[in-house]
């Protein structure tokens, strides 16, 4: 897990610049429900994708949504929910129509 979290260290190099940035909350309420597995899931997707050019993740503290996280933020827009089991829908419905 920690070797996993430093890749996400890795990923988020530079300030971003034209890539799309996604904030997934490890504050303690979006840990407790599995961020760390889910910010692996994003990176899996986004390597196996070819999207590391075009993405960067990030983990960010509490974005206010405690009750109904894991919190997820794009591009500084409004927070919303994924959770371990839902990644690739998500990905499908929030992210690769905007790319
Ligand atoms: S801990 Fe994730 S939104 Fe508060």
């Amino acid at each position: 897990m920690t070797l996993r979290f430093l890749d996400v260290n890795i990923l988020t190099n530079g300030m971003g610049g034209n890539k799309m940035i996604i904030e997934i909350c490890v504050g303690s309420a979006c840990h407790l429900k599995g961020s760390y597995n889910v910010i692996n899931e994003f990176m899996d997707i986004t390597k196996e994708r070819k999207l590391e050019d075009k993405i960067t993740i990030k983990a960010a503290f509490c974005l206010g949504n405690c009750t109904n996280g894991v919190s997820v933020r794009i591009d500084g827009g409004d927070v919303l929910s994924c959770s371990e089991d839902n990644v690739q829908e998500f990905f499908e419905a929030n992210v690769f129509g905007r790319l």
